[in-house]
Order: C-alpha cells, then structure tokens, then sequence
C-alpha cells in the first residue's frame, strides 16, 4: 500500500546543486555508490530517481512503458539536436516511424549483408603491419562508420566520413562535459559542434540529392522519401542512425579487444573457435552459429563496459513505483552499468568471465539484469546488426591477428552518450596459421 508522499532514500546532496558535482566529476562511480548503499530506487534529487533493480527497470521499460516517455532532458539537458527521429519520438508518431524503418533491419538483410561486414574487415587488416602500435579506436570507428553508411544507404560517402566522424565527436564532448552552456553562446565546444553539425548537414543533403537523381537506390532513401518525409524528419533520422549505428559498435569492439588483450587465455579459445568453425573460408553468416564463445566474449564485453550505459524515462503522470510515490515530471535513470555489475545477479562481477554466456552454463538471470540494448516496445532496432556485425569483426580479425597492450597504453573509460574507451593501444601481431 503505498504511503503518501513516502520518498525514496538517496544522498543528502548540498545546498543548491545538490548531487550535481559527484555526479559530474565520475557519474559511473557515483551512481554505483548510490545503489549500493541505498538500494534498489535511489532519489538522486528532486524528481530525480534511480532505477537498480531489474524488475523495476523490467517495470518501466516494458511492463508500464505507457506511463512513462524518453525524458526530454538529462539533468537539464536537452536530450538531442534531432526531435524529428524516430529515436526522439513519442506515441503513435513514434510507431508510424518504427514501422517505417522496421524492413532496413529484416534479419535477411542483416544475412545478406554479413559477407560485406567481413571483407571491409579483411581490408581494414590489410593495412596493418607485424609490430604496429594500433590506435585501436580510430582503425574500428572507421570500419564501423563505413559499415553502417553501406548498410543504411547501400552508398558511399567518400571523405564524407571526416564529417560524420567529426559531428558524431563533436556530440560526444559535449555530453561529456559537465558543464553545458546554451547553445547560443559562443564556447569552444559549441562553435565546434555547430561546425562539425553543418558538415553532417552537407553530407546528407548531398546524399538525399543523390538519390533524388537516381545515383542511388538505398533502402532507407526509399522508404524515407516515398514516405513523404520532410526535410527536417530525413536529416534527423539519418543522423541519429548514422550516430546510434556506429558509436556504439565501435565502441564495445575497443572494449572488447582491450579485455581480450589482457586475458590470453580467452584469446586463444576464440583463435581456436574460428579455425573449427571457418576453416579458411570467408567468414560469413552461415557461421555466425558456430561462433558461440565470440557470442559469449562479445555479451560479456557489453555486461562490464555497455556502450549505452545510461538510459532516462519520464513520469508521463502521477504514478507509484515500488511503494513509492513518483510525481509526473520525475526523471528515472537507469544505468546499464550500475545493474550489469551488480553482484547479486553476477558472481564476481568485475571479472571478464564469457563462459557466463556459453550455452548450457548460462544460470537463470532476471530478465532486465542484463540489457545492453534496452527493452519493451523502444528495444534497439538495429540490436542483431550490432551482434553480427561484432561478432564477424571479432572473429575476422582474430583469424589474423592477435593483439597484444602497448607498454604506453593509459585506458580510461569516458561516459559520454556511449562509453568510450579511451587510451587502447595493441600491437599487432600476425598469428601463426597452418
Ligand atoms: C552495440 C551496439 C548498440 C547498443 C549497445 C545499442 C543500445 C541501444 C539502447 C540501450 C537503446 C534503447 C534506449 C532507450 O530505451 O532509451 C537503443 C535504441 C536505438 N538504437 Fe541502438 N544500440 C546499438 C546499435 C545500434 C545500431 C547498429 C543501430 C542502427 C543502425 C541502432 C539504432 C537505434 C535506434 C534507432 C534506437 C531507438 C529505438 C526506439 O526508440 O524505438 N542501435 N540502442
């Protein structure tokens, strides 16, 4: 029976900015802090809740997702540049938008386009030389922007992924910061984002016109432009794809290979993995099966490093959760990080352990403990391209190379909109065949 007004315990916070400052100055570590001492709801400030255990996640995310809607800001921020996206949308606006992007994502398409996942990988692995100190980041971000471009248009872009790139780093510092200042005035960070937002603007109206004279016969184009889209609707869909689809898998795969790095023992099973499955072939779809324990290594990458760490709803009306009261208006966060490290649904937790994951040895886990992609009707859309896409990258450059940590490497996680890692650096090298 819930108890009127009765408010969730949370840290007392100071005059003013009330938890603000240890949320800016390491927010992993303060929102893990806080459902480790105050529970499974935590209130972070006013009308600011946190959410750690699974069933409430499981309750707001799927169970009542009716009452409650992406919130339209994160501690004050606005949430994004594009309102028009399907991503950024609401109610029946947001569904008609999901039907209509719902066909790029078929699985047979995600099949069909999997050889091209590994040659672009092979082609990537052509460039790098027995010894090379690799910047890690800067080798996957391209492959995975170049893929996703392939993917969403079937085209393109040239140089145009410098100004992807720069957009996509651009709103990422600006997330990180945690000082934001209206985009009028002219700081650093803002005319460096407005710049960066012109060039993406460039690229895609420079794609929208190449499919309007015929150069180019992407899926998305179609539906987009036979759909009647405005203008405004195109460039925001395009942009939240570009930047959804490609962040994010580059980022777990910098993840994943700075772990694998540091576990010598894990490489070498999914060395062995590929050699059974593959045996020499292209690596394509048809083994995508067979490669169960790089399955498993990819999920356990994104159990301790999730590229989306961080997730709001907002109280759409007055509503109880869990016999407390939560007024409209009320930001609930959600933190992937928090609950994936959460020792009561995962045996030592901080350890990189992927035979978690392998068949057979998986134990019951609450549904909503482990949800690198989210869930309920907003479950990420492009969740299997993001599987095959790292599994095949995973595999394809494991067959080739084993990576091992520079001696200069510093690696630091960064929480901006994904989870950046920071600092990797490998040294290539070639791996033994035949
Ligand atoms: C490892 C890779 C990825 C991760 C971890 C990830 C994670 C997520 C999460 C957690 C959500 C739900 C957010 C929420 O509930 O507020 C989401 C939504 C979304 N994702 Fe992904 N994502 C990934 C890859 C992709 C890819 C490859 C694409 C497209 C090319 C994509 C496009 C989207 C879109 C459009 C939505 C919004 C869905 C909706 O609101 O209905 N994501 N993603």
């Amino acid at each position: 029976m819930l108890e009127s007004g009765k408010i969730p315990p949370g840290p007392e916070g100071h005059r003013f900015v009330g938890n603000l400052p240890e949320f800016s100055k390491d927010p992993l570590a303060f929102l893990t802090h806080c459902a480790r001492t105050y529970g499974d709801i935590v209130r972070l400030g006013d009308r600011n809740f946190l959410l750690a255990h699974p069933d409430l996640i499981g309750t707001v995310l799927k169970d009542r997702a009716s009452e409650f809607v992406k919130s339209t800001s994160t501690n004050g921020r606005p949430r994004s540049g594009f309102p028009e996206a399907m991503m950024n949308s609401e109610g029946q606006d947001w569904l008609t938008k999901r039907h209509l992007l719902q066909p790029l994502f078929h699985n047979s398409r995600i099949a069909r386009f999997a050889s091209t996942i590994s040659e672009r990988t092979e082609a990537m692995l052509q460039r790098w030389q027995d010894g090379d100190v690799l910047d890690v980041r800067r080798e996957i971000s391209r492959l995975t922007l170049g893929l996703v471009v392939s993917f969403l248009f079937d085209d393109e872009i040239g140089d145009g992924w410098r100004d992807v790139n720069a957009a996509v780093e651009g709103v990422m510092d600006l997330t990180a910061s945690s000082v934001r200042f209206p985009a009028r005035l002219p700081t650093p960070t803002n005319i460096r984002l407005s710049r960066s937002l012109r060039r993406l603007d460039r690229v895609i109206d420079d794609l929208i016109e190449r499919h309007r004279a015929g150069l180019s016969h992407g899926m998305l184009l179609t539906a987009l432009v036979g759909g009647d889209a405005t203008h405004g609707h195109m460039r925001d869909e395009i942009a939240t794809l570009l930047m959804s689809g490609h962040e994010t898998t580059s980022d777990a795969l910098v993840w994943l290979w700075h772990l694998v790095s540091l576990h010598p023992e894990i490489d070498a099973v999914m060395a062995r993995e590929v050699s059974e499955v593959a045996d020499g072939q292209a690596i394509s779809d048809v083994h995508l099966r067979g490669l169960s324990y790089i399955d498993a290594t990819v999920r356990e990458t994104m159990r301790l490093y999730p590229p989306a760490w961080l997730t709001h709803r907002e109280a759409s009306r007055n509503c109880e959760i869990a016999g407390y009261q939560v007024m409209a208006g009320t930001a609930l966060a959600i933190s992937q990080w928090v609950t994936h490290r959460d020792p009561r649904f995962f045996e030592n937790p901080m350890e990189f352990r992927p035979e978690r994951w392998v068949r057979g040895s998986r134990s019951a886990l609450p549904k909503f403990a482990y949800f690198p992609f989210g869930g309920g009707p907003r479950l990420c859309i492009g969740a299997r391209l993001a599987m095959v896409e790292m599994i095949l990258i995973t595999a394809t450059i494991c067959r080739r190379f084993k990576l091992l940590p520079a001696p200069s490497e510093s690696v630091r996680p960064r929480p901006a909109l994904a989870l950046q890692p920071l600092g990797v650096q490998l040294i290539a090298t070639p791996r033994m065949t035949g």
